[in-house]
């Protein structure tokens, strides 16, 4: 395999991810090239060429995409139709364009799963209040709009109770699963096929803000779950067919099932830990999938837990962050702020890594932090 350095990659999304994929990268000697419509986005003064632009317009994502060789995301809310054309044209777009699509559509993602058998709750596509109304026995589900919904927006708990704030716009309404834990896997495929799959990490959930409190590395979970949620993760991307990244969100449910939440085809918040926790972190990965190399250890160095940074309610404004050299005065502990200037209640402005001996030691330790970390604004 020969190595050509100074490869041209295009982003799509200026986001954390981006900022942690370019970090990761700089050891790989490529240009990043990044388009979000934010100016003050994370990636925007890390990459060597930004533009300002609109991720959902074909032109733009079109033009944009043509100044590289290679083109991927950090978001899936971008516009498929211009990678398709650019894919047509002979451009490398990980993950590829139909992936996208599928997965950008919780509805198309479901179907998906339905029809390659891949375990998942069931569920009914609505389009109104009218459609809910006559799902009623569906209650109480999840219900879910199918599309640009993110960080648990877009998400709601229906039951019979609540019925009137259904969505009206198109939706999916998923059987509410018993949930012991939530589980995840991280699955990397580069171009010619080879995989590798991260340890499974279990997410707690803020339920407040209905994303991802913090996660444990590894998973509290029997060795035949730990193998089970690795072979459904592997068939999702096998059937998903394209190279790339994918977060594989599962439920283990209180029966002892292990069902798909749904699939991220990009790096995700459940696998930061792996920056400090892992041989190689998500990232590594990433950028050796992108190049097409050889794909490497995803092996856990040492158990750890992720924290996520998030906006504290009732502030919104210029960011100041509220004990943190307290906080980078323990020992084991990895601050990563993500350079966004302002804050609002939910945003996630940042995450620390913390290792430790055992989940225990982890757990005592996040609650600390927790406990006197707070995300205010001036
Ligand atoms: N069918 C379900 N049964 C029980 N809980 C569910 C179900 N669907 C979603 N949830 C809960 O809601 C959370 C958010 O759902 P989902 O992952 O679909 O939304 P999202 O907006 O894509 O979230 P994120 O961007 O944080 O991954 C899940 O992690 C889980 O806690
Ligand atoms: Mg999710």
């Amino acid at each position: 395999m020969k190595y050509a350095s100074k490869k041209n990659i295009a982003i799509l999304g200026g986001g954390q991810l981006g900022r942690m994929l370019i970090q990761a990268a700089i050891s790989y000697d490529v240009n990043f090239y990044v388009l979000d419509n934010d100016e003050n986005c994370p990636c925007r003064d890390l990459c060597h060429y930004f533009e300002k632009g609109s991720l959902m317009d074909y032109e733009t994502v079109y033009r944009f995409g043509q100044k590289a060789e290679i083109i991927s995301i950090e978001i899936e809310h971008v516009n498929t139709a211009a990678l398709e054309k650019l894919e047509q044209e002979g451009k490398c777009v990980i993950p590829n364009s139909k992936v996208i699509r599928t997965i950008q559509d919780k509805g198309l993602q479901k179907i998906f799963y339905q029809h390659h058998e891949i375990p998942s709750t069931d569920f009914v596509l609505t389009d109104s209040l009218e459609e809910v109304r006559k799902n009623q026995s569906f209650l109480p589900a999840f219900q879910k709009l199918r599309t640009l919904g993110y960080d648990g927006r877009g998400v709601q708990a229906l039951n019979e109770s609540n019925i009137e704030m259904a969505f009206t716009a198109p939706s999916l309404l998923e059987k509410t699963a018993d949930i012991d834990k939530e589980i995840s896997v991280i699955v990397v495929k580069n171009d010619s096929g080879e995989t590798a799959e991260f340890p499974v990490v279990e997410c707690i959930y803020n339920e407040q803000y209905n994303l991802v409190d913090y996660l444990i590395s590894p998973a509290k979970i029997t060795a035949e779950q730990e193998t089970r949620a690795k072979q459904i993760a592997l068939r999702v991307v096998e059937k998903l067919d394209s190279p790339g990244i994918f977060a594989i969100e599962l439920f283990l449910t209180k029966a002892g099932d292990i069902l798909v939440n749904e699939t991220a085809p990009r790096t995700h918040n459940s696998g930061h830990q792996s920056i400090e926790g892992n041989l190689n972190s998500q990232f590594d990965l990433q950028i050796k999938a992108l190049l097409n190399l050889p794909l490497g250890s995803t092996a856990i160095t040492v158990p750890s837990l992720m924290l996520n940074i998030i906006g504290a309610k009732g502030f919104s404004g210029k960011v100041v962050y509220k004990n943190l050299t307290e906080i980078m005065q323990m020992e084991n502990t990895y601050i990563h702020l993500y350079g966004k200037k302002e804050t609002k209640p939910g945003r996630k402005m940042g995450h620390v890594t913390l290792l430790g001996k055992d989940r225990e030691e982890l757990i005592t330790k996040a609650e600390k932090i927790k406990s006197i970390l707070s995300v205010e604004s001036e």
